[in-house]
């Protein structure tokens, strides 16, 4: 396997400040980057809906001066005809130097990058994780604020599926001093295991709050959509986007220099009266998102050339991930496969469930 990002924490703090480092350099400069990649090839395998991140992959790899190939939806690979995603990895590999992959799974982009001969980022795995935009995220954040330390960073909307949460309170998580105010309904709030697995551990402090208390305290405001797609319509959850709705004139009370951020589609949860604010940052992200897809290309690439030794994980005959939306799950030919926390606890490699040997 080579060197991947599969999970935001694939990445030292110190290797996140040089990617951030790089990325300025790169908008700052842009045609010393324009040949990087010449005759390198990006794969982008998307087996879920995107625009703006396969879009954002592609401009990024086209900015380096490299190729891109790729599919944008599952029917028109060869998933349709029943391939798993491990040997499409490893197909896709004799025509790729770098796959960037999306896909409903669960654990999907793990289980491609230790089938592929090349690099695999991970670009959206289900409601799991989806480290990329945590980069754009942490440019955006970085630029208006300076640093990370002692930041109040507030959390509105889906906080259960929204893969960006979880990625960037992981991020969040190695900072000094960062406080989470988490604002969602009770049904959409952070799920159990991600408190468990990551912010207890960290020790940050943490606790919900109502979007005006949010607005009020925090130096950085998170806007998600409600994932509609992620559970069905029988759940009930209709009327959900109105209760979190930001407007300008709920920003009066906000801090002068607070840094709106929604990592985009937008539906109704930002008025668009909001855009015109220079507390909003949304925009700006998209931009840094091509810019870190830009300098993590380079880095994965060149990391590509050593053969970096990669955690092995502890195989796991006999086990099962209780997550029936965990790629080891739904997929054959897929083994189980576990890693131990320092606390003792033995979670799922793919999906990060807490799972019983
Ligand atoms: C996010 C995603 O796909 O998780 N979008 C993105 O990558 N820009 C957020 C979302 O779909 O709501």
């Amino acid at each position: 396997m080579k060197r991947s990002l599969i999970d935001i924490t694939d990445l030292s703090p110190a290797e996140l400040r040089a990617l951030m480092d790089t990325a300025c350099d790169i908008d700052a400069h842009p045609e010393r980057y324009r040949e990087s990649c010449r005759g390198r090839t990006l794969a982008v395998l998307f087996f879920e809906p995107s625009t703006r991140t396969r879009l954002s992959f592609e401009a990024a790899m086209l900015g380096l001066g490299g190729g891109v190939l790729g599919f944008s939806e599952a029917a028109s690979s060869s998933a349709a005809k029943g391939e798993s995603v491990a040997d499409t990895a490893r197909v896709v590999s004799c025509y790729a130097d770098i796959i960037a992959m999306r896909h409903p799974l669960e654990g999907a982009p793990l289980a491609a990058a230790r089938a592929a001969d090349v690099p695999v980022i991970n670009a959206g795995d289900g409601g799991h994780c989806h480290p990329t935009q945590t980069l754009a995220d942490l440019l955006t954040v970085y630029r208006a604020k300076g640093g990370f330390d002692g930041l109040t960073v507030a959390f509105c909307g889906d906080l259960k599926y929204g893969r960006t949460v979880h990625s960037l309170i992981a991020a969040l998580a190695r900072c000094r001093g960062v406080r989470l105010l988490l604002v969602s309904p009770p049904e959409l709030s952070l799920p159990e295991d991600f408190l468990s697995a990551v912010v207890r551990p960290a020790g940050i402090p943490c606790r919900s709050a109502s979007l005006g208390e949010a607005l009020r305290e925090a130096d950085v405001l998170y806007m998600t959509r409600i994932q509609r797609e992620r559970f069905s319509p029988e759940d009930g959850y209709a009327d959900l986007e109105e209760q979190f709705v930001l407007t300008a004139k709920k920003l009066e009370n906000a801090k002068k220099d607070l840094c709106i951020l929604h990592p985009l589609p937008r539906v109704t949860e930002i008025a668009t009266d909001v855009d015109a604010d220079p507390r909003a940052k949304y925009f700006e992200q998209v931009k840094n998102g091509k810019l870190m897809r830009m300098a993590l290309i380079l880095r994965l690439l060149e990391d590509a050339k050593k053969d970096l030794p990669v955690p092995p994980g502890e195989a796991g005959e006999g086990t099962l991930c209780p997550n029936p939306r965990c790629v080891s799950r739904a997929e054959r030919g897929v083994p189980a496969l576990l890693c131990r926390e320092e606390t003792g606890e033995i979670r799922c490699a793919y999906c990060g469930t807490k799972t019983e040997r």
